[in-house]
């Protein structure tokens, strides 16, 4: 049956964690392949055709293990690679740019909007032309940090330093930013220091994603229905004990069946 094949959900590591948060809230019943190329990480600093061959890798990965769907939960990769995806493999995916920009329009009252992410997404510049197209007049700031993504994959926690380096980004946001939106998945894993900083709304694009994911598979009529609880598989490039720490204290409970898969 269609509807019991698994959603696939893939990031360069651990950042796509924030969106399968929201995706198993919203969605219990549905089993989800989980792929982190934590190996190849960080994406953010790479060129555009090396990521769009990372993504192409992943995404042949899922599509051989039957997903019906696929969310691409990482900011950098749909800044990268979105349309050659689309292109080449004509399959239904979610992803999570569309959504974050959607989420910061509907959350913003003045539309001074800023923008965390990778450096990637920053120069690519897909939030402002997104938020943009929905909302014409709007001003984004998209401020690129290089060093988050590098110190979240080898545990946030390690570096003394963390709470200066955040704030030496937000300091950079124009006056009068209401929203801030977390335009990497990794971001929402060190949500309270840039909280700690950041003193209006802040938009962590993983919700409207999930929405936008269960919107899809309902209109396709693609729902895991019946009581059973789904259940998660993970692989990841990268180191499998790093993957698991930063999983288990992210998420709050102990996630088991993580495999080591290269397809890079
Ligand atoms: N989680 C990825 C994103 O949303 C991080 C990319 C990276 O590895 O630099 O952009």
């Amino acid at each position: 049956m269609e509807n019991e094949r698994p959603i696939g959900l893939f990031d360069s590591g651990v950042g796509g964690l924030s969106v399968l948060k929201e995706v198993v809230k919203l969605l219990p019943r549905e089993n989800i392949i989980y792929y982190g190329d934590s190996g190849n990480a960080p994406y953010g600093d790479r060129e555009k055709e090396d990521i769009r061959r990372l993504c192409f890798g992943i995404m042949d990965f899922l599509v051989e293990q039957k997903c019906k769907v696929i969310v691409i939960a990482c900011n950098t990769a749909v800044a990268a690679a979105y349309d050659e995806i689309c292109e080449k493999y004509g399959f239904p995916t979610v992803d999570v740019v569309s959504s974050g920009a959607r989420a910061a329009v509907k959350t913003s009252r003045n539309k001074k909007i800023g923008v965390l992410s990778t450096p990637f997404t920053a120069k690519s510049n897909i939030y402002a032309q997104k938020i943009e197209s929905i909302s014409p007049g709007a001003s984004v700031y998209q401020e690129g940090c290089p060093e988050f993504v590098p110190m979240i994959e080898r545990g946030w926690e390690m570096f003394s330093d963390r709470r200066e380096i955040v704030s030496g980004h937000v300091r950079h946001l124009p006056e009068q930013t209401d929203v801030l939106v977390l335009g990497c998945t990794h971001y929402p894993i060190i949500r309270d220091d840039i909280e700690a900083v950041f003193d209006g709304f802040i938009v962590d694009p993983a919700v409207e994603t999930a929405a936008a994911l269960r919107k899809i598979l309902r209109e396709k009529q693609l729902l895991r229905e019946g009581g059973k609880r789904g259940s998660v598989s993970y692989y990841v490039s990268g180191d499998i004990e790093i993957f698991r720490e930063i999983a288990n204290k992210f998420l709050g409970y102990s996630i088991s069946g993580i495999q080591r898969k290269k397809v890079n």
